[in-house]
């Protein structure tokens, strides 16, 4: 397994659409073996193919407190949604940025486990808002689009300047 490089906002690449997975090979396992490894390595709750440069769509998920209980979701579709859930987002390709955003609390979604089989899982509160977070990944959207214009501008402004530090530009 490698941990593999993570994106960060404002990468262009962050905003294309990833395509369906049409079959699952032993790359796109590994793929997912990765992603895990390096959502793990990098502390977060979730990780989409997107952030890692890969656009396909592929999410992986843990939000149990012991970091044993992975879930590995391809070509996501939401099938329902209500209620209402607040949550301070943070996202590893918006690093030290922390935000409140209001999605749906309960949401039914399906798609494919990581061995192609046909699954459908109803979230809630936290693993609802990561599986809609991480979804958007997979259309282009960050959760930093749900601020204000001024607020996602000094995002922005701070993240270049913290690259440019980092000598990544
Ligand atoms: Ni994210």
């Amino acid at each position: 397994m490698s941990i593999l490089t993570i994106l960060e906002f404002p990468d262009e690449q962050l905003r294309k659409k990833a395509a369906p997975v049409k079959n699952i090979d032993d790359n796109i396992k590994q793929l997912i073996d990765d992603m895990l490894e390096t959502m793990y390595h990098a502390g977060g709750i979730g990780l989409a193919a997107t952030q890692v440069n890969v656009h396909l769509q592929i999410l992986v998920i843990d939000t149990s407190e012991q970091k044993n209980d992975p879930l590995c979701l391809l070509n996501p579709e939401i099938i329902s949604k209500e209620g209402a859930f607040e949550y301070k987002e943070g996202c590893l390709s918006v690093p030290e940025i922390f935000e409140k955003i209001i999605r749906p609390s309960h949401i039914t979604v399906k798609g494919l486990n990581r061995h192609g089989e046909a699954i459908e899982i109803e979230a809630i509160d936290l693993l609802s808002t990561c599986i809609q977070h991480e979804m958007d990944h997979l259309r282009g959207k960050l959760f930093v689009d749900y601020l204000s214009t001024l607020k996602r501008q000094r995002i922005k402004t701070k993240l270049e300047k913290m690259h440019r530090l980092e000598g990544k530009e």
